[in-house]
């Protein structure tokens, strides 16, 4: 049964896609709740915000670009003494148009009537976008969710329009029946006093109170108020009312339990997890699908970007620059895009790149800066430099709207969510997923290779989760084993290079163990004299032409005294006889391996740094985005 897109399980989606929404209905004021309630979600998302409060019969609306304070710094004192005792809020990680005040939700439908946010990616908002501006809707806004409330208001016509809770509800059932993708929504409605909340593939919860309730994306939103939470589920649709919850999916009511959250705020901003780089790497295989969906529907790859490259000689070939973790993403890409495309790619640092005299024929090469952050300085100034050689260039970046977006050509967006960790991890592998995409829609490969890798890359946020529901108990085990140790040396060959030396820097960023990256062919051209019992040395084995020659390096390694602990496949019983330990991942592909590889690496170093008591999300000496040269 071919492996659909659509068909990846439920539990991937249990992962939140990163905005936050929040809403309030009871009896005291709702306006500081809110804006206090975004406050504590803000991680998820922070380019823009808005609040829509509903108060005898009017409502009204602030929303702008910026941050939740900013949004508090421009409202006078007057805005607080509204009273509305109802109101739906939204901080925002931008996907579907920039952070603007006309893009900042909450949106509107026609009339200022009915207000929605939502936190997701609506797949078909273009095609419905379009028939509703065929029967008269007016949009102000860019972005997908802005259908929505369209939506909910023709569909309100066909009532009696009787503003009461069933008239609503059916109403949004029926407008939520024409979406697909993920959401999760709140919606207000003049007149009504009450909340209609429903979620799909994005997570939502309701924060239970006394005579007032609370709605919203986690529960470090509402944990201040409440700790008596309701988990909706899949596919359920609430009406909040201050003193009635009322749940029904599929046309019936449902009952959900009432759960007793123990958590502090601290704890529930990293979703339970005990640090955010935890979090963000169970949200790899999120990160991967979220990615994918960006640019693959059905069998077709489209990035929305006009360009081209010619694989020849005499067309135009690939250079790449980058700094760290995205500098390995780059040198794991090239290798990604040459295997798959034949197309020539060269990958610099940029911090090299902007002073060394290149040689380059800007009519000939695409430049391409990979920068998560889209703020690193280095890479910013070799963006320009690549266009004073007259380069076409495109910013592949995590951050809409960011630096790098504003100086390239072209853009190409991972959709990998806020990454908080200081320690790159979902933004590296959500990368990856770019250069297999890449590397596919420059191929000439015969249609049937095609869907078969294709079909392949749609399994890989399966994949990312397999190694984090089974090689996690394991990789704890050699991680504390790890930590005894100062030194370590990780190897690799071909595609899983890159990986080797990113695993090495994971380790080295958060553990503060002095970890070096090495080609697994490398080590006996002078780093042999380093191998004791006190290195360890973390081999990852390919399962492609490279795989022998790795044996047989581990051969030589642990003739040396050096400990060897291999990243393995599944069924691979050869290497145990050369290793110590073997650590295992999914089979895949050898052009795919670097994806299982990478979640262990990433499992490995954070167990690892927590073994030895670190401060995991930030790191001494550090920064999340290094904008100074
Ligand atoms: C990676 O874990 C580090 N935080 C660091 O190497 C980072 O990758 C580098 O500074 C580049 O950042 P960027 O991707 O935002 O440009």
């Amino acid at each position: 049964m071919p492996y659909s897109l659509l068909a990846i399980p439920q539990w991937l989606f249990l992962k939140g896609k990163m905005c936050g929404i929040v809403g309030y209905v009871g009896e005291r004021e709702a306006l500081p709740i809110i804006l206090e309630s975004l406050k504590r979600i803000e991680y998820r998302g922070y380019d823009s915000c808005g609040v829509f409060v509903l108060e005898n019969g009017d409502s009204k609306l602030h929303k702008d670009a910026g941050t939740i304070d900013h949004l508090k710094e421009n409202l006078s004192e007057s805005e607080y003494l509204g009273g509305g005792k109802i109101a739906i809020g939204h901080t925002r990680w931008a996907t579907h148009g920039g952070p603007s005040k006309k893009n900042a939700h909450p949106h509107l439908d026609g009339k200022g009537e009915i207000a929605v946010v939502h936190n997701g990616i609506i797949e078909n908002f273009q095609s419905i976008k379009e028939m509703l501006l065929s029967q008269g809707c007016e949009f102000v806004s860019e972005t997908d969710t802005e259908v929505i409330p369209h939506l909910i208001n023709r569909s309100f016509k066909k009532f009696d329009q009787a503003v009461n809770a069933a008239q609503i509800k059916e109403a949004v059932k029926e407008a939520l029946s024409h979406l697909t993708g993920s959401y999760a929504i709140i919606v207000a409605v003049k007149g009504f006093d009450g909340l209609v909340a429903a979620r799909n593939e994005s997570p939502l919860i309701i924060g239970v109170g006394d005579r007032e309730n609370f709605i919203a994306s986690d529960v470090p939103a509402v944990l201040e108020q409440t700790n008596r939470i309701i988990y909706l589920e899949e596919g359920d649709i609430a009406v909040v009312e201050k003193d009635s919850i009322y749940i029904e999916n599929g046309g019936a009511e449902v009952k959900r339990e009432e759960k007793l959250i123990e958590w502090t705020i601290g704890d529930a901003e990293k979703g339970g997890y005990e640090h955010f780089m935890l979090k963000e790497i169970h949200e790899e295989p999120r990160a991967i699908m979220d990615t994918l969906r960006g640019y693959l529907v059905e069998e077709e790859i489209n990035f929305g970007v006009d360009f081209k490259v010619e694989g020849d000689a005499k067309g135009k070939s690939i250079l790449m620059v980058a700094c760290g973790t995205s500098y390995y993403a780059a040198m794991c890409g090239k290798q990604i895009i040459e295997n798959l495309a034949k197309v020539p790619v060269q990958v610099e640092l940029a911090s090299e790149f902007n002073y060394s005299d290149f040689v380059l024929d800007g009519t000939k090469v695409m430049v391409m800066a990979i920068t998560q952050s889209g703020e690193t300085a280095d890479t910013l100034m070799a963006l320009k430099k690549a266009k004073r050689y007259g380069c076409k260039t495109v910013a592949i970046t995590n951050v809409l709207d960011s630096s790098a977006t504003r100086i390239a050509d072209e853009t190409i967006y991972i959709r990998a969510g806020p990454e908080i960790g200081v320690a790159a991890t979902k933004s590296f592998i959500a990368q990856l997923v770019i250069f297999y995409l890449l590397g596919l829609f420059l191929s000439k490969m015969p249609a049937s290779e095609f869907l078969e890798h294709l079909e392949e890359l749609k399994r890989m946020p399966q994949i990312a989760q397999m190694v984090l529901d089974e090689a996690d108990i394991n990789i704890r085990k050699h991680a504390g084993y790890l930590s005894k140790y100062e030194h370590a040396f990780f190897v690799g060959r071909g595609v899983n290079l890159p990986i080797a030396l990113e695993g090495a820097l994971k380790l080295k960023e958060i553990s503060y163990i002095h970890a070096e990256g090495y080609a697994a062919g490398e080590l006996k051209h002078g780093p042999f004299a380093l191998l004791t019992e006190d290195t360890p040395v973390i081999a990852i084995l390919t399962p492609d032409n490279t795989y022998e020659k790795t044996l047989g390096n581990m051969k030589e390694i642990k003739a040396r005294g050096a400990p060897v602990i291999a990243i393995a496949e599944e069924g691979d019983e050869e290497v145990e006889k050369y290793v110590d330990e073997v650590i295992r991942v999914p089979e895949t592909s050898a052009i795919f391996s670097p994806i299982p590889n990478t979640v262990a690496l990433h499992l490995l170093a954070y167990w690892t740094a927590k073994a030895r008591g670190c401060e995991i999300d930030k790191p001494r000496n550090l920064a999340k985005s290094v904008t100074v040269e």
